[in-house]
């Protein structure tokens, strides 16, 4: 029923359609005959995105129903991509707005507008009453705001990626600029586990689930083939960029104080603490989605070296080759 009116309407809003995973899906939506409608509080910095044919940018600052009803008139299905990772304050206050008002206004909107089709990108481990940190919480209970849309005949898919890697990501290529930086790297959390997982595999899952039946009021954790830590991650990408740098491990306690430091002194909180209390769960799949979707992710080693290959500039890979 639900993938027949996705099939029907296909105009898409694709909230958070301006970011890393969204610039991608929005393209692959645009090329597969959709209608895209992206909406974003800045549309001078996201005029790449117009570049797609059927991709229709519209501004908005509040994203309180109302204005969501006036986004969405005319779109069948709404994909949600809005997260952040940090807040401005220490509250939570910015992360309940981003991530569980949002929920609610959507939800609210799509009951008011018919619209019976909802896909929600989470994160993994995201857990209402489990998450560690006010990111995963409150990307816990925007799962179960957009779940409890089903007594409206809201209709949810919903996925909870490990952590996503790409073109123009900002975790291979925020380490690797780390790394170039400075000779030494200290590492909070070297333990951290994850199942990194390419975008272009993280785009293909949500677009399959919007014309496969079986996906209605799924939820699906997405994993890349490998599960590595957060050192061995760092360790790769030092050598892929073929650098000679110190990586340090730090203990808890001391990584914690570095956060505490990011978080409350460093402008634009590069790392902050409610990361780190993120980084105490695994972010590893219990059930890996990509298998029930039909989908073999690609191995992390090779993908991201391509990755890693095409943003090293041309100088430094002359001298690296020459060994000078
Ligand atoms: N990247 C990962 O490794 C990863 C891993 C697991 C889960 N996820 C989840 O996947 C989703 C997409 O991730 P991403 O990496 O593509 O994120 P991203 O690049 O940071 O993009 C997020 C988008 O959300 C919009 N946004 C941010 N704060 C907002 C707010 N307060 N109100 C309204 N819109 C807001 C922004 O759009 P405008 O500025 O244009 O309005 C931005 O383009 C997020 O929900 C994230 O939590 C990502």
């Amino acid at each position: 029923m639900l993938s027949r009116r996705a099939n029907l309407d296909s105009r898409i809003c694709v909230l958070g359609g301006t970011g890393f995973i969204g610039q991608r899906l929005c393209h692959r939506l645009a090329q597969a005959g959709y209608d895209i409608l992206v909406p974003t509080r800045n549309p001078a910095r996201d005029r790449p995105l117009l570049a797609s044919p059927g991709v229709q940018l519209r501004i908005y600052n509040q994203v309180d129903t109302k204005s969501l009803v006036r986004l969405m008139q005319q779109c069948g299905t709404v994909i949600n991509l809005v997260g952040i990772l940090n807040e401005r304050g220490h509250s939570g206050k910015g992360f309940e707005r981003a991530h569980v008002a949002l929920a609610e206004s959507l939800i609210e909107a799509c009951a008011e507008l018919g619209i019976r089709r909802v896909v929600q990108v989470s994160a993994l481990k995201a857990s209402a009453e489990r998450g560690p940190s006010h990111y995963l919480r409150t990307k816990g209970q925007a799962e179960q705001i957009i779940a409890a849309g089903r007594q409206h005949g809201i209709h949810h898919t919903i996925f909870q990626p490990s952590v996503v890697y790409g073109p123009h990501d900002s975790f291979l290529n925020r380490f690797g600029k780390l790394l170039q930086l400075s000779p030494l790297l200290p590492l909070p959390k070297p333990t951290a586990r994850f199942a990194p997982v390419h975008v272009d595999d993280v785009v293909n899952a949500i677009t399959r689930a919007l014309t496969d039946e079986k996906a209605i009021d799924q939820t699906y954790e997405l994993c890349g083939p490998d599960t590595l830590t957060l050192q061995q991650i760092v360790t790769f990408i030092r050598d892929t960029l073929g650098l000679k740098r110190l990586i340090i491990p730090l203990p808890d306690s001391v990584g914690f104080a570095q956060a505490f430091v990011c978080d409350y002194l460093v402008p634009g909180k590069p790392f902050s603490l409610d990361n780190f209390r993120s980084l105490t769960v695994a972010s590893v799949c219990s059930k890996n989605g990509f298998a029930r979707l039909g989908i073999k992710p690609r191995e992390f080693r090779a993908a991201a070296h391509q990755i890693l290959d095409a943003r090293e500039p041309q100088l430094t890979r002359i001298r690296r080759i020459s060994g000078r």
